[in-house]
């Protein structure tokens, strides 16, 4: 089988694997560690997977993202202003952030030197940005459309987990 059909399926098991996190899941937390995991162990080209969450602005201190549930390396940045880093732009704009060659893009905070490309796509509960999911690569370009789809859509499963926990 060609490398690119393998990966099609690999991405649709684990698709309806994600599908079926919600109904065991706990708590929001417990869900977003499922996906970390899931995303982490069985995409070869995740190598760094992760939450980061919206703290609202609080007395002097501005919002911020928050580090979350996560797998791969600890990295420096546990919280990330909304005007810095590839995770803001993501997270101010409200739009997913593909970077093919991170060294490339002065937006970039970087994590670990072995990082190459970036996807950063926001999480929204009833059309506002409450987080993000975040994957870096050690390969350039990881990030292909049916990538991009599949992390969309985890993002869009924690937003409505969130949206009826919030109810
Ligand atoms: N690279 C991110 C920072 C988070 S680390 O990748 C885990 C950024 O530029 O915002």
């Amino acid at each position: 089988m060609p490398n690119s059909s393998r990966n099609l399926e690999t991405i649709q098991a684990v698709r309806s694997e994600i599908n079926l996190l919600p109904q065991s899941a706990k708590s929001s937390k417990d869900l977003m560690e499922g996906v970390v995991q899931l995303l982490h162990e069985r995409m070869l080209k995740y190598n760094w997977v992760g939450f980061y969450m919206l703290e609202k602005a609080a007395g002097s201190e501005p919002p911020a993202l928050v580090l979350g549930a996560f797998r791969g390396a600890m990295t420096p940045h546990t919280r990330i202003p909304l005007n810095q880093g590839i995770c803001g732009a993501a997270a101010s704009t409200g739009k997913t952030v593909v970077v093919d060659d991170v060294n490339a893009d002065s937006r970039y905070l970087a994590c670990s030197i072995e990082t190459k490309s970036e996807i950063v796509v926001p999480i929204f509960v009833r059309g506002t940005v409450v987080g993000e999911l975040d994957i870096d690569s050690h390969f350039a370009a990881a990030f292909a459309p049916v990538d991009r789809e599949l992390v969309e859509h985890c993002a869009t499963v924690v937003g409505h987990y969130l949206e009826n926990a919030a109810q």
